[in-house]
């Protein structure tokens, strides 16, 4: 039989973010930083975190089990499943088998895939890889599944209120109302030591932030080089910024979404680009002669291109802000997390339009690549999706803690990350109905998870167990 596969992109998607969050104006006062440090010089809002009951796993199966039961998805029509990560829970047993406890028991293990890991890198490796497998010899015609999830946590310091939490899952088929341009793709790998978690005894990373910064922005001009290459190799003409809709850019932090917007203006200015208007052009010219590196330090570039790039920041970009700014840094789900930003902020008018997309992993790999949105059938729908999220309501159901109980938070996590033999809290009243989340780590390291039951689920929650699994009480 032959399989029809055409538009290949993500068919569905869902998000899932911490109920616990702190403001960034409260961390400014506390850190005893200047005020407007977080939320104007960084451009945050809010930021979430995961409580000792929660981690990238429970999450991971909180998403995924929503994802099935929201777009009516049978788990045995799922062939492929990858996970894309940077928060080490094992050094060997990847998170896609957790997930295959809601797989198993439906009778369905014969799923590929397993984890991606290049720090907020992995799931784009991961869609790439359920994308190629769709358009691939191998496809057996279901869907693959992707996941992104992590938690991000630093040290006390300025990176600090660069954190955040979350994962989202995406369903990849053909026919899909959120299309991959394959041809348009550019990528740039390196080795530097920008931002790596070499220490295995803790969770928080090792980062050189000004480094960090650099290498993105420079890892952006060759991508988005490539892309514009590839694009005009294809179509015979020369690709600008007023050749895509929205820019969606993985953001650890709105400042640099703002700088990296300016840095592509400045790159359609550099390669001459129509789209850049005459008073444009007569700001920017005397920048014209800096060299690469001299382009990267220039605080005057940096903030004229800015100023000229706004109007177009505002309708390209700023739709697509809304997640990262309430939820912070979410490593691999942030590029993702910005996509269901502009899905939710534009619900229903992104019919025919193009997105164009930068992932960027330190350390480092990157990749710009760009979908073709259109609007699709029910439940695959653009609006059905929107509404599925339902990001403003899980934005409002919030609970926002002191930044005293977010440090305690983060004490308490340093001394259980790679603990064993211990329970967590009972009290679960802040997690939403139907949310996973972690009961115990037994003293061979076996972590079991359980259901907040639902609303409608008079019977009782669900227990996921970390060995053989089993599943308690049924599960519709
Ligand atoms: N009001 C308004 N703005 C202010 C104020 C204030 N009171 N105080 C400072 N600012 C501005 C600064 O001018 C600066 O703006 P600029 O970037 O336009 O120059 C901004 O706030 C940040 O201040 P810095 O002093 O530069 O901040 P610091 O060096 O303390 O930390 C950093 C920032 C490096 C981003 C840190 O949070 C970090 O290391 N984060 C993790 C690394 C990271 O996210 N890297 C990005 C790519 S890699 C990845 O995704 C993990």
């Amino acid at each position: 039989m032959e399989l029809q596969r055409k538009d290949v992109g993500i068919v569905a998607m869902d998000i899932y973010f911490p109920p616990t969050c702190v403001l960034q104006e409260s961390m400014e006062a506390y850190d005893g930083v200047s005020k407007g440090k977080y939320t104007i010089g960084l451009g945050q809002d809010c930021m979430a975190f995961c409580t000792e009951l929660e981690d990238v796993i429970s999450m991971s199966l909180t998403v995924v089990t929503s994802l099935l039961e929201n777009y009516h998805i049978d788990p045995r029509d799922i062939g492929r499943l990858e996970v894309g990560t940077e928060t080490v829970i094992d050094k060997s047993k990847s998170i896609k088998t957790w997930l295959m406890q809601i797989f198993e028991k439906c009778g369905n293990s014969d799923i590929e895939g397993v984890d991606s890991t290049n720090a907020c890198y992995g799931g784009t490796a991961a869609l790439l890889n359920c994308i190629n497998w769709v358009e691939s010899s191998s496809w057996d015609g279901r869907y693959g599944l992707v996941v992104s999830t992590d938690s991000a946590v630093y040290a006390e310091g300025p990176a600090r209120p660069t954190g955040g939490a979350a994962a989202i899952a995406m369903l990849i088929g053909p026919n899909a109302p959120i299309a991959l341009e394959g041809k348009f793709r550019g990528s740039h790998m390196a080795h530097v030591y920008d931002f790596y978690k070499p220490n295995l005894a803790s969770e928080y990373p090792v980062v050189d932030g000004r480094l960090s910064q650099t290498c993105y922005l420079m890892a952006l001009d060759f991508c988005y080089r490539r892309y514009c290459s590839k694009y005009e190799k294809f179509e015979g003409k020369q690709f600008s910024l007023s050749d895509a809709d929205y820019f969606v850019f993985h953001s650890p932090y709105n400042k640099l979404v703002q700088k990296s917007f300016a840095r592509l203006y400045f790159n359609d200015f550099l390669r001459n680009s129509s789209s850049i208007d005459k008073g444009a052009r007569e700001i920017l010219e005397p920048f014209s002669s800096l060299t690469g590196d001299e382009s990267y330090q220039s605080r005057d570039l940096e903030k004229i291109s800015q100023q000229v790039a706004k109007h177009l920041y505002d309708t390209k970009v700023q739709p697509t802000t809304l997640v990262p700014k309430q939820v912070g840094n979410m490593y691999t789900a942030s590029l993702y997390a910005a996509l269901a930003s502009v899905l939710h902020d534009k619900d229903g008018t992104l019919g025919g339009q193009r997105i164009v997309m930068f992932s960027y992993g330190s350390g480092l790999a990157s990749t710009m690549f760009s979908f073709r949105l259109q609007d699709g059938q029910h439940p695959f729908s653009l609006s059905n999706i929107a509404s599925v999220m339902n990001i403003s309501e899980k934005l409002k159901a919030r609970h926002v803690f002191p930044p005293e109980k977010f440090v305690e938070t983060m004490k308490l996590m340093e001394h259980r990350y790679g603990a064993k033999d211990f329970v967590t809290a009972k009290d679960t009243s802040l997690l939403p109905p139907g949310t996973f989340y972690l009961t115990e780590v037994d003293s061979m390291y076996r972590r079991y998870y359980t259901q907040k039951k639902g609303a409608e689920d008079a019977n009782g929650g669900e227990s996921i167990t970390s060995g053989n699994h089993s599943l308690a009480n049924g599960h519709k």
